[in-house]
């Protein structure tokens, strides 16, 4: 399994690209993840398998405590499994070093939460720069760029406006900008649309659909919208501590899109 696989050093992890190379650009094998909370043990994820290929979108749907942001927390290394294994473009998470992982999450990782968590007291565009202060743009670029992201959201002339003032569909555009602001090659999104109405919901999930596209994301979606989460390439659902096909579970109906070319039972991506 993971045994004698080295991750290559971050430098030498290219921005990888959909067409880029072969292979999954995420992995993960026998995910498993246990909580302690007092005495009680928790296990939402037990024995994970999933592979996602490049360009390819996956909705992940499941009842409330099944595990979907747990899920998506250690594809993003914001959390760590208890075991299992996380691979990115084939080099295991678990051995990249605290500023190999720092990279991975503000470069190759974007993700949406269903709170946006922007700063309220900051403008639209000092929110999008954010991670590309972080990552060393000079001011004046990381905004310009921002401006950029912004007028891809349909928020240009909103730039200057706090946070805060903004409307909750609004917010949400505001935070898929900062998400792809580094350009990343992995889109996490938890409830993207779980704060908003049916209508804001839509529009959220058309912006995420056409980004994907246009920036050849992978991007792995979880929701509790399975008709939005029909529109995904594919749809697996998490119960039960594994993830499957959503075919197989009554509450999720079956699978929706035909998938992409070159994606299924026998391509890269899928379950292992
Ligand atoms: N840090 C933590 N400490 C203890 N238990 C946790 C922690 N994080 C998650 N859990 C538990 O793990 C289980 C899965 O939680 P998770 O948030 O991943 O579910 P979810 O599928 O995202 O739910 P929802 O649809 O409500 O967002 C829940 O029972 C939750 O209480
Ligand atoms: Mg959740």
């Amino acid at each position: 399994m993971s045994k004698g696989v080295k991750a290559a050093p971050m430098a030498q992890i290219p921005h990888q690209r959909p067409e880029d190379g072969a292979g999954p650009i995420v992995r993960v094998e026998g995910l498993r993840k246990t909580f302690h909370s007092g005495r009680q043990e928790i296990t939402p994820l037990d024995g994970v398998n999933f592979s996602a290929t490049r360009g390819e979108m996956v909705s992940v749907v499941g009842p409330s405590g099944t595990g979907k942001s747990t899920f998506l927390h250690l594809l993003a290394a914001l959390d760590t499994p208890t075991n299992g294994e996380v691979y990115f473009a084939g080099n295991l998470l678990r051995s990249f070093s605290e500023a190999e992982l720092a990279e991975y999450r503000n470069r190759q990782v974007g993700f949406v939460w269903q709170r946006h968590h922007l700063l309220p007291d900051f403008s639209a565009a000092e929110n999008v720069a954010m991670p590309l202060l972080v990552h060393g743009e000079t001011p004046r670029q990381s905004l310009q760029a921002a401006q950029g992201w912004l007028r891809e959201v349909g928020l240009e002339g909103r730039a200057e406006q706090r946070a805060g003032e903004l409307s909750g569909g609004e917010q949400q555009r505001v935070a898929i900008a900062r998400a792809l602001a580094n350009q990343p090659s992995l889109l996490l999104a938890d409830e993207p649309t779980g704060d908003l109405d049916e209508r804001s919901a839509q529009g959220i999930f058309d912006l995420l659909e056409r980004l994907h596209r246009s920036h050849r994301l992978t991007s792995i979606v979880a929701t509790h919208n399975v008709a939005l989460a029909r529109r995904a390439d594919r749809m697996l659902a998490l119960e039960h501590g594994k993830l499957a096909p959503s075919g197989n579970t009554p509450e999720a109906g079956s699978a929706g899109r035909t998938p992409p070319a070159g994606v299924g039972a026998n391509s890269p991506g899928g379950l292992e």
